[in-house]
């Protein structure tokens, strides 16, 4: 089974059994997101609710800085919060940076060249999305395996909040996560820069480096496998500057969005795609063109790459407001690693691969690639 091209129908559904809404389609999808009466402040309805209430005190330092993500508010706390980090994002910033990341990208290349294993995701999304965001952040010294822990504890609590062992790990993840970035010596870092009390600030740290990570393993991973699938990477490596690069990340964005869905809650009634949507009501906006529930069965293949179309206008990233601050490094990062990975090694081939089983912070578990293409 391929991926089909993602559907360009917008659907407003409402499903009993799950007792939420269901949007799907990017104009539907963008309305939803700049819609004023949904809320991001959804931690309430969307995961405590589900987390049993004798554990809310035994994780009340969870549910207390998860309060204070500025991707979970509205209104003046999250513009406040967004605008104070804003400045670590900046083009100009990002266009410094471009160069050592191209260095970060290069020596984990030859590292990935040498390992064992070649799997594309332990071996090499793990290690350049750690190393990325600890320079944008100003982070130095980022500890991969330590990084993507805690943020597969916080993606585990998020995903099955009900669990007693994932909002404990969650916890003590944040906890960890606290402690390093406080510890960080860069005077220009998320720590110096975000705003509020130590507690919100703490908050606002752990949150942007975690939206960070899972998210850029998950688009490297989708970016090679379509790459290499689509045969693309000896046109890439051939090429003078990063466009080809370019299209093949917008399109991975497009087709296999690492987010797959943002949740919101009507603070008062509003109508979307003709239907009416009640205060109290839960919207879950899918952000891969699809319905979040139709598509059972994972891809076995990449689906097929049209040169040239305009991708830039899916919503992997979000839409209004909450739009990601992180996407232009995130889209740097990765279309620097597939020109870096085409030339080096334009006859590789996928042999394993084998996905997450977390349906929001898509992905894989393992990529593992055959470098010179002898499993072709
Ligand atoms: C492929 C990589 C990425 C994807 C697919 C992605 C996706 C998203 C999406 C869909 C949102 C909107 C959330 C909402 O509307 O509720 C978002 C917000 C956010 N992202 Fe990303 N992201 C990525 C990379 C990054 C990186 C590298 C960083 C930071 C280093 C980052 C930090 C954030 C932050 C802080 C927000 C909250 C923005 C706000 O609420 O104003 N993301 N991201």
């Amino acid at each position: 089974m391929t991926t089909d091209d993602t559907s360009t129908a917008s659907t407003v559904q409402y499903y009993d059994e799950l007792g939420c809404w269901v949007v799907w389609g990017r104009q539907a999808a963008q309305a939803a997101l700049e819609d004023p009466h949904l809320s991001s402040e959804t931690l309430e309805a969307a995961n405590l609710s589900y987390l049993p209430t004798d554990m809310h005190e035994e994780c009340s330092h969870l549910i207390e800085t998860m309060r204070r993500w500025f991707v979970l508010l509205d209104g003046s706390r999250h513009t406040t919060a967004r605008r104070a980090v804003q400045p670590l994002f900046s083009p100009r910033r990002i266009r410094r940076l471009e160069e050592t990341i191209e260095v970060i990208v290069d020596e984990e290349l030859d590292a990935y060249a040498a390992s064992e294993s070649h799997d594309a995701v332990a071996e090499l999304a793990d290690r350049i999305s750690a190393r990325t965001i600890g320079l944008l952040l100003g982070l130095p010294g980022s500890d991969h395996l330590s990084l993507h822990r805690w943020a597969k504890a916080l993606t585990d609590f998020l995903g099955t909040s009900y669990r007693r062992d994932c909002a404990v790990g969650a916890q003590d993840a944040l906890r960890e996560m606290g402690e390093f970035i406080k510890n960080a010596p860069d005077e220009d870092s998320i720590w110096s820069r975000a705003s509020g009390s130590e507690w919100d600030r703490l908050a606002t740290s752990s949150m942007v480096m975690f939206g960070g990570l899972e998210t850029t393993v998950g688009l490297i991973g989708f970016s090679l496998w379509h790459m290499l699938g689509n045969g693309l990477a000896p046109r890439i490596a051939a090429a003078d500057t990063d466009e080809a690069a370019k299209e093949v990340v917008e399109r991975a964005l497009e087709v296999y969005a690492p987010l797959g869905h943002v949740a919101r809650i009507a603070t008062s009634t509003t109508e979307l795609g003709g239907r009416t949507v009640m205060e109290g009501d839960l919207v879950l906006v899918s952000l891969t063109g699809r319905d979040l529930f139709d598509t059972p069965q994972l891809p076995t293949a990449p689906t097929t790459h049209h040169q040239g179309a305009d991708r830039s206008d899916h919503v992997a990233f979000g839409f209004g407001m909450h739009y990601c601050v992180g996407a232009p490094l995130a889209r740097i990062t990765v279309a620097q690693l597939l020109t870096g990975f085409a030339r080096r090694f334009p006859d590789a081939t996928v042999k394993e691969v084998a996905w997450r089983k977390n349906r929001t912070f898509r992905g894989f578990d393992r990529l593992v690639l055959d470098l010179d293409g002898a499993s072709r």
